[in-house]
């Protein structure tokens, strides 16, 4: 796992992020980082691929491609894969699970692609096959290339492993701290989310303003992969010096148990310090004394919780709040309907293209008030 010999890295990125995605790549130093279809690449090392999983907050998860062969049929699939060195990618004694997905190829059938390459390695290597493996061998034949990855992060990377408690429709941190990107968030402006819910977005800002890994508690699937080297890991996953930033990070949400949920979310992420989380209807928000920064929000969609009719008029209560008490900060609004968005009355614009969230197309919307 040290060979420094470059080879393809894939950041999945939910889909319409892959820009923004690609460019905090390249602000960590993945210099030659470019959006694709679905997901973000650039050519590195494991210690690349440690890195990205440790350090990225918008990556989804992150795959190592191991192989790249033609395959027109099965049999022929079933051989190069026998023939690929599996023991310098996985271990005997680590059970893997293989997934298969074909495009416009002659090998069609999802499953028995997959199949064949979980016989190659069950044979070849002697690891074995399980549904619930920590680790996926991934295979993708596209115009019958077939491509063969693992996936390095296991669980998808916006579980940074301090969220227990969620309330109703939560935001990934990979997505809110992609649209935090989005909306010029730097770690130097004060932050508010009217109704912060679970606190995703005010937790999310506080961690990149106090410079902590989102990946810094959490377990990773490459450490099950053969030559892992956890002191290496250890001392590269070690933290930063953690700069203070300040009481400047704040959530509002009109209900009592989502106001817990957050101060405890909060305090597992260890922002306690520098966040606060109340009680308040937005009818009735009134800014901090930090000076104009950023307001984002993600009201209640009406597609997944409540119904559409009554939520117009808190779209406006929300416009008229920010109009009314928060000249100079810059709003940013996550919602999936247009017509709620232009009833707030704030002049908002698409700030990027539609994302593709739990089936529903969701945007972020902006502007400096
Ligand atoms: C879609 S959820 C936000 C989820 C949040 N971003 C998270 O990551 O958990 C919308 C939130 O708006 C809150 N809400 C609805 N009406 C409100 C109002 N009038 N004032 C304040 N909060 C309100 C709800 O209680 C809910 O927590």
């Amino acid at each position: 796992m040290t060979d420094p010999v470059p080879f393809d890295i894939f950041l999945v990125s939910v889909p319409g992020l892959e820009a923004v995605l690609a460019e905090e790549a390249r602000a960590a130093g993945f210099a030659d980082a470019r959006p694709l279809a679905g997901g973000v690449g650039f050519a590195g090392t494991w210690v690349d691929v440690w890195r990205a999983n440790v350090e990225l907050r918008g990556a989804t998860r992150v795959l190592a491609r191991i192989a790249s062969f033609r395959a027109l049929h099965l049999a022929q699939l079933d051989k190069r894969a026998r023939k690929l060195p599996w023991a310098s990618f996985l271990r005997p004694d680590v059970p893997v699970h293989v997934e298969a997905s074909c495009k416009r190829s002659r090998i069609y059938h999802d499953g028995a692609a997959a199949e064949r390459v979980a016989r190659a390695i069950a044979e070849e290597l002697g690891a074995p096959i399980a549904e619930d493996a920590g680790l996926r061998v991934m295979v993708r034949i596209e115009n019958d290339l077939a491509t063969i990855s693992l996936d390095t992060s296991g669980e998808s990377l916006h579980k940074r492993g301090f969220k227990q408690a969620v309330a109703r429709a939560p935001m990934r941190e990979t997505m809110a701290a992609l649209f935090l990107r989005q909306l010029g968030f730097d770690g130097s402006q004060a932050v508010i989310d009217p109704m912060c819910g679970s606190g995703t977005f005010v937790v999310e800002a506080a961690e990149i303003a106090a410079g902590l890994k989102p990946g810094r508690a959490r377990s990773f699937a490459f450490e099950l992969l053969p030559g892992f080297d956890r002191q290496a890991f250890d001392h590269l996953r070690a933290p930063d010096a953690v700069t203070e930033p300040g009481l400047r990070f704040f959530g509002f949400d009109r209900d009592p148990g989502a106001v817990r949920m957050a101060e405890d979310n909060a305090a597992r992420a260890g922002v306690g310090g520098f966040t606060r989380f109340e009680n308040c209807d937005v009818a009735d928000l009134t800014p901090p004394d930090t000076g104009p920064g950023l307001v984002v929000v993600n009201p209640p969609y009406g597609a997944r919780i409540g119904n559409k009719a009554p939520l117009a008029s808190l779209y406006r209560t929300l416009g008229a709040t920010l109009k009314t008490r928060f000249a100079g900060w810059r709003v940013g609004i996550v919602a999936t309907d247009g017509n709620l968005v232009r009833a707030t009355g704030l002049g908002l614009e698409a700030a990027g293209p539609p994302v593709l969230h739990g089936g529903l197309r969701v945007m972020l919307w902006a502007a400096s008030l």
